[in-house]
């Protein structure tokens, strides 16, 4: 009821009787003057008036349960949401979760992480205050082999979701990098849980960096933040919200095939390497190639330098640009 009780306050100029609240959610006074004083305690500014009723004073950002549950516009992406303030790994929670039982759609998310996981065995550093760390929860009814295509719906459901909270959309560094002005500003991880050819669940994690930061100096250089880049507050809630919207959308257009036939125009339009020269680390041997866009399964296909083409595996290899990071 709290996120409720929010939303309701957010809709309105005036002040909100508290009995208007009492007959809209069907609740005692009491029950209505406990969760504005929670609400109050998470840290929103709420002015309470006798004989007027509660205003929600202009937000400071908050970041917490109430606020992504009462920015959530989806169906089921996102639903529900669970709240920390401190966590190990929103990945680690959400396998967690999965293996009690939790739904396809359920979402964790974390103001901070103490041990936030990167790929290929890095960590993720993961500070409080500054940036958003969710992972989302699916139990798809997919074979296996389709899986990885899904971190590249969440990657253009980032820059979507990104798009619409700021105003500017970034590109995507093939298969799941969010660039912006050349330099990283979310890294994307899935994971999952498989037995032979069913898939138990799938959870894809994503850290955004949103406020300015010092970074660390070994990647200081190719990472940078949404503040950074649009040189204003961005609000974590409802970028998170923005991207399960997104997310939503995409992933029906992906089922619709089961591949990216329906959305690899668009996440080539948004692909920073294409049309570029790059180099492909492959562990089998570096080579260099020009990027010409992803095929619908999520491959990258490049022209090599004689002139003949390849498709090239996220699993496999990574991409670099030939001048720098993308
Ligand atoms: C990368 O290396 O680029 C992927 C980084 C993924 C980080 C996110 S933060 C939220 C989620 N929880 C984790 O432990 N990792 C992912």
């Amino acid at each position: 009821m709290k996120a409720q009780i929010l939303a309701m306050l957010r809709e309105r100029t005036d002040y909100v009787s508290g009995q208007e609240l009492c007959e809209h959610f069907g609740v005692s006074r009491t029950a209505v003057w406990k969760a504005i004083n929670q609400l109050k305690k998470e840290g929103y500014r709420i002015e309470a008036v006798q004989n007027k009723g509660y205003l929600l004073e202009t937000e400071a950002e908050v970041f917490g349960q109430n606020e992504l549950e009462s920015r959530m516009t989806t169906q089921w992406a996102g639903k529900p949401v669970h709240f920390f303030e401190t966590i190990d790994s929103t990945n680690v929670r959400a396998k967690l979760a999965a293996e009690e039982g939790a739904p396809h759609g359920t979402l964790i998310v974390a103001d901070r992480q103490t041990a936030g996981r990167g790929r290929r065995g890095r960590c993720w550093i993961s500070p409080a205050g500054a940036n958003a760390y969710f992972t989302l929860l699916l139990k798809p009814e997919l074979s296996p082999d389709r899986a990885p295509m899904l971190t590249l719906v969440m990657a253009m459901a980032v820059a979507k979701g990104i798009g619409d909270t700021v105003g500017k959309t970034p590109d995507i560094k093939w298969p799941n990098d969010i660039v912006a002005e050349g330099r990283k500003i979310c890294g994307i991880l899935t994971e999952m849980s498989v037995e032979r050819d069913y898939i138990h669940y799938i959870v894809i994690g994503v850290g955004v960096n949103v406020g300015k930061q010092d970074f660390a100096p070994e990647i200081a250089h190719v990472a940078s933040s949404l503040e950074e880049i649009c040189g204003r507050k961005v609000p974590r809630a409802t970028l998170v919200a923005n991207i399960m919207k997104a997310f939503e959308t995409y992933y029906d257009r992906f089922l619709q095939h089961c591949d990216l036939t329906a959305l690899m125009e668009e996440y080539n339009s948004l692909l920073v390497n294409c049309g570029r020269q790059v180099r492909v680390l492959d562990p089998g041997g570096e080579f260099t190639a020009l990027a010409k866009g992803i095929n619908a399964r999520g491959e990258l296909l490049v022209t090599l330098e004689d002139g003949s083409e390849k498709e090239i595996f996220a699993g496999e290899v990574s991409v670099r640009g030939i001048y720098g990071y993308t």
